[in-house]
């Protein structure tokens, strides 16, 4: 099933909701290429894109929370430094996977259970719990 955008996962600020809404985006995708895992070129590309989002994202929020003297940065910059780690081992874990001339539907469908549980229900948790503080602090910066 994939994740759609809840009005409870806004910040009040449209720039990173619209970027928050991507990064589901794309987790959909990968899951969804997941499914044909022979399209090997689609799931570099999808999984090369939700890495470099992702990274694009903290950059900015980290940026802005300074800038605004968000008091919960620390916490959140750990949050995400978790998060890139775990889509640094599910994207080397895809390049294998790419790079395999064998691999097989059940290996991809144990990858898509891996990003299903663990990097989806992270990043939510992440939006949820300590995104979601940062409403108020900067609802219109860029
Ligand atoms: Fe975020």
């Amino acid at each position: 099933m994939p994740i759609r955008w809840d009005p409870r996962f806004s910040v009040d600020n449209a720039i990173i909701d619209m970027e928050h809404k991507l990064l589901l985006t794309l987790l959909n995708a990968l899951e969804v290429v997941l499914r044909n895992p022979h399209e090997k070129d689609s799931l570099r590309f999808f999984v090369d894109q939700l890495y470099e989002s992702a990274r694009e994202h903290f950059h900015h929020e980290e940026k802005l929370q300074l800038k605004y003297m968000f008091p919960y940065y620390e916490e959140n910059k750990e949050g995400h430094e978790a998060l890139i780690v775990e889509l640094d081992m599910i994207r080397n874990e895809i390049y294998n996977f790419i790079d395999k001339p064998d691999s097989s539907q059940d290996e991809a469908d144990r990858m898509s259970r891996e990003i299903n549980h663990v990097l989806r229900d992270w990043l939510v948790d992440h939006i949820l719990k300590s995104d979601i503080k940062m409403k108020g602090f900067m609802n219109d910066a860029r």
